[in-house]
């Protein structure tokens, strides 16, 4: 099973048998809120018959068509609809599976971008301490998670990390985002003097790290970031797999930082979860460069069978309808207030060292057991599932990312279940 404690599971396992708006079924009939949505992705509620209409239809349409020098239309139609989201000019689409195959995607886009140029010694790739970008060797490289790098060798080459931007001293129970900590964006300049800007391809970061625990940028973070790629010729991705779609109140964290980066990752949230599927965006420069750059034939030599997969695009176009009909790319900014004063109402629970909050994202930090690092987080999430409320424990933060249509009675009961889960703590 994936990331699974697979004995604990067996002896005491968990089934999901059904789900509808905002409640999955349990395989004994309990009604479990749905405080994650699913895996940050059922975006705009589960089993939303539109979809499935859609899916069905587009199934026996046409069920699949060749990705490789061939096309159909659904994909250049939910390309060309996705990209009117995004802001100021990433308006070219490469279409993937998953997340992970998004991130492999873009990292490998940014290397080859440069190498079309004449600069083909930036080959090395930035990431941050605390990263996911999903289980590729690509992501995994310049991913910051120790469990998820270490059995796996040596994975890429040439990859170096900024420091994750996580302080409690000065941090503890920021409400949005914290003041403090804009400087460990600087850190990149001196991994640039290190490495020198001409062997730099890319820097990869989460805008808000989320399966470490919701780790939300420093104020001006971000923005620093930019200029510094900026001034040395470095590809900005963003990965928005998490973030992307609403999870903030703009459709992107691009439109909500105000940065725009050079490319962006998503999935998840782009079909409702409902057929897998991801996405990398670029900006007009990279399409043209690839375009331009290469004299005849393929420009790009990447590619999945399942690319723009007929039924993913029937999937996510009708996901789209539901998000624009029902204002769900936005919803989150008349959610956000109440969502933070909810969350914040549990402090001084037992345990409690960290709350924090963005969008309709949060995270609630427990102190760890000696020794025994992510078992009360563990504990936690047991005890709100057998309580009816489906939470994720990241180590020993309890994240939260419920879907977008959670209405303010929800949002009461997912808080008022943690709390009692957090009092039944030993
Ligand atoms: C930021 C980020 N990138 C990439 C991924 C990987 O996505 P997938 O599991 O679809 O491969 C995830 C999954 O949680 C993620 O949060």
């Amino acid at each position: 099973m994936p990331f699974t404690a697979n004995r604990q599971f067996k002896a005491q396992p968990r089934f999901l048998v059904a789900a509808d708006g905002m409640y999955y079924t349990s395989d004994d009939g309990r009604q479990i809120l749905d405080g994650t949505s699913g895996l940050w992705c059922v975006n705009a509620g589960h089993s939303r018959r539109e979809i499935a209409a859609a899916v069905a239809d587009q199934i026996t349409q046409l069920d699949f068509a060749p990705a490789f020098q061939m096309g159909h239309p659904a994909a250049f139609e939910f390309a060309n609809r996705l990209t009117q989201l995004l802001p100021n000019d990433l308006h070219h689409v490469f279409f993937t599976n998953s997340g992970s195959e998004a991130v492999d995607t873009a990292l490998k886009i940014a290397i080859a971008y440069h190498r079309i140029r004449g600069e083909a010694a930036r080959q090395r790739l930035i990431g941050r301490e605390r990263a996911y970008h999903g289980v590729n060797f690509g992501g995994v490289a310049v991913g910051g998670i120790g469990a998820n790098r270490k059995f796996f060798g040596n994975l890429l080459t040439g990859v170096d990390h900024l420091p994750h931007t996580h302080n409690l001293e000065k941090n503890a129970f920021s409400q949005g985002q914290p003041q403090w900590g804009r400087h460990f964006a600087d850190e990149l300049e001196r991994i640039i003097a290190l490495h020198d800007a001409s062997t730099i391809a890319a820097v990869i970061v989460e805008p808000v790290a989320g399966a470490t625990g919701v780790l939300i940028p420093p104020v001006g973070y971000l923005q620093r970031l930019r200029e510094i790629c900026n001034k040395y010729g470095i590809l900005l991705i963003f990965d928005e797999v998490i973030t992307g779609f609403g999870r903030l109140g703009e459709p992107f964290a691009a439109n909500y930082f105000g940065v725009v980066p050079d490319l962006i990752t998503v999935a998840k949230g782009i079909t409702n979860a409902t057929v897998p599927m991801g996405a990398v965006f670029v900006r007009q420069g990279i399409y043209d460069a690839f375009v331009q750059g290469t004299q005849q034939g393929i420009e790009f030599f990447h590619g999945y069978t399942y690319s723009g997969h007929p039924v993913s695009c029937a999937a996510g176009m009708a996901t789209l309808d539901i998000y624009l009909k029902e204002g769900l790319l936005s919803r989150v900014q008349k959610l956000a207030t109440y969502w933070q004063g909810a969350v914040h109402s549990l402090r001084g629970l037992p345990y409690i060292i960290d709350i924090r909050n963005l969008g309709l994202l949060a995270a609630i930090e427990l102190e760890p057991i000696p020794n025994k690092p992510g078992d009360r987080g563990f504990e936690t999430f047991l005890r709100c599932y057998e309580l009816g409320a489906l939470v994720r424990a990241a180590g020993d933060n309890i994240a939260l990312s419920p879907p977008l249509i959670i209405e303010k009675q929800q949002i009461d009961q997912l808080f008022d279940t943690l709390a009692k889960a957090l009092k039944l703590l030993e």
